[in-house]
């Protein structure tokens, strides 16, 4: 018999005051007005357009008057850099975010290696520059604020939210080779918030581990294969091509197929097969081709 509930005042900062939450930690880099770099450290910043828009973008809830904040509503640009779960890096961090510190103040505490930025061409800001990048990151998203996004003010609430739409993405070379091979992940550290009013509480990194989608889960090869020869007259399909997809589930099997029949027109490809099929999932295989 599982164990029983029991209901939990909401206070404000619920995420840290009144459950568990575990969030990442980052350091955003800004654009000082004299040209330095600020870096603060956050963890309410999440994917938030993540498919099917022109631009994909991250998600910042700051207070307003964050040196973060006023710098990127400003110069319209910021770095977004995971840094790994040291705990220095950590203790830095969490000197870092003491609120209400002018930047040149708290930057002469960093520990934090301060990079060129490897955005190129001109910047929004009247400097004409990109904030640094923290050389210890093992992967920093180069972001652009979206003010035109209609995402509305909070008037009881003294955060704000800011879109950041992603320019580039980099990382360390050994990750890039992670991400290709599906194998592998940087030690990124996990925050549980500043508790109590005392401490901030942060967890290493563990070993992820994987989860197959069950075999219950996927369509018989008979019911995917009527679909995709029903798709398009002119476009036949391998049986074996077919099982490639048995596991896509059903609300996305339309898109899915859409998708290869698509790349099977552009390229003059008639009849699909499972090698057509691996190039077309394979979203990185030019990529890889030339890495
Ligand atoms: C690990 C960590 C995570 C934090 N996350 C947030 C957050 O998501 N949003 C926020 O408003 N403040 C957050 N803070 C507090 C800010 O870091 C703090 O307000 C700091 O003054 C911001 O620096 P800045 O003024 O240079 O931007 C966090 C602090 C730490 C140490």
């Amino acid at each position: 018999m599982p164990e029983k509930f029991t209901e939990i005042r909401l206070l404000d900062n619920f995420y840290q005051t009144s459950s568990f939450y575990p969030m990442p930690v980052v350091l955003i880099s800004t654009l000082n007005e004299d040209g330095s770099t600020n870096l603060g450290p956050y963890s309410l910043c999440f994917p938030y357009v993540v498919t099917g828009g022109k631009e994909h973008s991250m998600l910042l809830i700051t207070r307003p008057d964050s040196n973060t904040a006023l710098n990127i509503t400003r110069s319209k640009v910021c770095s977004i850099n995971f840094i790994p779960d040291r705990k220095k890096y950590l203790k830095n961090c969490v000197l870092l975010g003491f609120p209400g510190e002018t930047s040149a103040q708290k930057m002469k505490n960093s520990i934090f290696t301060l990079l060129p930025s490897t955005r190129s061409g001109p910047a929004p800001d009247s400097l004409n520059k990109y904030p640094d990048i923290v050389g210890e990151s093992e992967q920093v998203m180069e972001c652009t604020w979206d003010d035109s996004h209609p995402l509305k003010p909070i008037p009881s609430s003294n955060g704000c939210h800011l879109v950041l739409v992603i320019h580039k993405i980099i990382m360390k070379n050994k990750w890039k080779d992670a991400l290709f091979k599906g194998k592998g992940f940087p030690r990124l550290p996990v925050d549980f918030g500043f508790r109590d009013n005392i401490q901030f509480w942060f967890s290493r990194h563990s070993k992820p581990c994987s989860i197959k989608i069950p075999n219950s889960k996927s369509a018989s090869i008979e019911t995917v294969y009527y679909a995709c020869t029903r798709f398009d007259p002119d476009i036949k399909w391998e049986k074996e091509a077919c099982a490639k997809i048995v596991k896509v589930p059903n609300i996305f099997l339309k898109r899915v197929i859409n998708g290869v029949v698509e790349a099977a027109k552009k390229e003059g490809v008639t009849m699909i097969t499972p090698e057509f099929m691996d190039k077309v999932q394979d979203k990185r295989s030019a990529e890889k081709k030339n890495s």
